[in-house]
């Protein structure tokens, strides 16, 4: 028997109108394969005058969302406004009320999950967030459920269109970094102010969910250690294709057995890895453990049409629990685990320095290394005129021996310059 649910939906954008459109568009298809109909009955906007690509019958609009959350005809609520608030406290407003939240919104539950998680516990109802990482890509219910049996040691995930696009460009076609965002934005792929891509604060949002989820303890924006793509020149591109490498802004959460830990930053990726395919704007998700191995996840990572695809998933799954009439068990759980501090973790690091062609100066920079407890793994060294490039590959070394070994390095005269340093990322082939 169908039974209709109805909808409120908190924003009408790229996101939220594509799902309007699924919603009205493929109700018959949707109806046929679930036995449920939707139906749109309130939507919270900012904008009242703003042209719609669908159609807006009386008080259908409001520009308060509360008005959303509060319908008494409104069964279950859809958050695709984006920002924490007031985005954060509507979706309180919903869950004490009992009404099933989905929402899109990786910034907020980057920030506040556990407490929305707790909030939804309470009112046993279902709070989904399936589009909050890698848009159309499942990934949040594969590790939330159906690999919750597994101990996740590793998760990397390239989880930024905008920055893999712009990275991509400058790998194939040689594009220096500005031409690469350029053409990023003309493309739609980069928005007009890029800074939260570049920075690597969106995908640090996404790796403190994946952290969180693949390690069952809490881990939140603030602990995730982010670096951006900004100082990526195409002279590391065209040195790292020559010695096996693409890079990619890469996001790599680890358990050991000091803890957890999650990060994101450019990262040297050998050529056989599975994420080295990842072109454009392209996301994907890599999960290591004992005995799934890996996992790739790889698709859209944004997107409206993806995203919507997302939301819908968790809209049906939402409606379904809710229409079994159970007190919703909590799909998460989160223990507390030590936290290792980004100074501890362990990373191998690529360093291009420009250097006076002296005697002497290679043996000068291997005690700066030495000294600081990081051995070499290779240098490579080309001279031109009185100054030479000297690139130097070390072993896995804490990040606090890393940036005292680079301390010495600025500190020795013929070093003219440490043109950059690139992490790169360990992978038994
Ligand atoms: N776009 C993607 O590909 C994608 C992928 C994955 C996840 N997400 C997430 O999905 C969410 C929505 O993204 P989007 O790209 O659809 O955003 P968007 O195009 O900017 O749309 C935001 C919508 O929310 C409305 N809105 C914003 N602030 C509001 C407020 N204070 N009160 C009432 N309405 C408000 C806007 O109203 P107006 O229409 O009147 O301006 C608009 O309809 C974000 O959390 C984003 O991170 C997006």
């Amino acid at each position: 028997m169908e039974q209709s649910i109805g909808i409120g939906l908190l924003g009408a954008g790229t996101v939220g109108s594509a799902l309007i459109a699924r919603l009205v568009g493929e109700s018959e298809a949707i109806a046929a394969k679930t036995g449920l109909t939707f139906d749109v009955r309130k939507i919270g906007v900012n904008r009242l005058e703003r042209e719609r690509d669908f159609a807006i019958t009386e008080g259908l609009l409001t520009d308060d969302p509360f008005e959303v959350v509060n319908d008494p005809t409104v069964d279950l609520v859809v958050e695709v406004m984006g920002g924490k608030e007031p985005a954060g406290d509507l979706i309180l407003a919903a869950l004490q009320a009992g009404k099933p939240v989905i929402s899109a919104n990786k910034e907020l539950i980057a920030s506040r999950g556990p407490e929305l998680i707790a909030a939804a516990e309470r009112a046993g109802v279902p709070f989904l967030f399936e589009a909050a990482v890698g848009g159309g890509i499942p990934i949040i219910r594969p590790l939330s459920e159906t690999l919750a049996g597994e101990r996740l040691d590793r998760v990397l995930g390239i989880v930024n269109g905008t920055t893999n696009y712009i990275l991509t460009e400058m790998a194939s076609e040689g594009s220096t970094y500005e031409a690469a965002l350029e053409q990023a934005t003309a493309l739609g792929y980069a928005e007009t102010d890029p800074t939260a891509d570049i920075s690597g604060a969106d995908a640090a949002a996404k790796a403190a969910i994946l952290a969180s989820l693949a390690f069952g303890t809490w881990v939140g924006v603030d602990d995730v250690y982010v670096e951006g793509i900004e100082a990526i020149t195409s002279v590391d591109m065209t040195f790292a294709a020559e010695f096996g490498f693409v890079i990619k802004l890469i996001a790599v959460c680890e358990r050991s057995e000091s803890g957890v830990s999650a990060r994101v930053h450019p990262a040297m990726i050998p050529l056989d890895h599975p994420l080295a395919s990842i072109r454009g704007a392209t996301n994907a998700v890599y999960l290591e453990g004992p005995t799934i191995e890996s996992l790739l996840f790889s698709g859209p990572g944004a997107g409206g049409g993806p995203t919507a695809t997302a939301v819908l998933g968790d809209v049906i799954d939402a409606a379904r629990e809710t229409l079994a009439g159970a007190q919703v068990a909590p799909r998460i759980r989160f223990s507390p685990t030590e936290l290792v501090p980004f100074t501890d973790v362990a990373t191998r690091w690529y360093v291009r320095l420009q250097v006076d062609d002296q005697p002497g100066v290679l043996a000068q920079i291997a005690s700066g290394f030495g000294d600081a407890g990081v051995s070499i793994r290779s240098v490579w060294q080309e001279g031109v005129d009185d100054e030479a490039a000297l690139i130097v590959v070390t072993h896995s070394a804490a990040e606090s021996a890393q940036r005292s070994a680079l301390a010495s390095l600025r500190a020795i005269d013929e070093v003219i310059e440490v043109a950059s340093v690139i992490r790169v990322l360990e992978h038994e082939s």
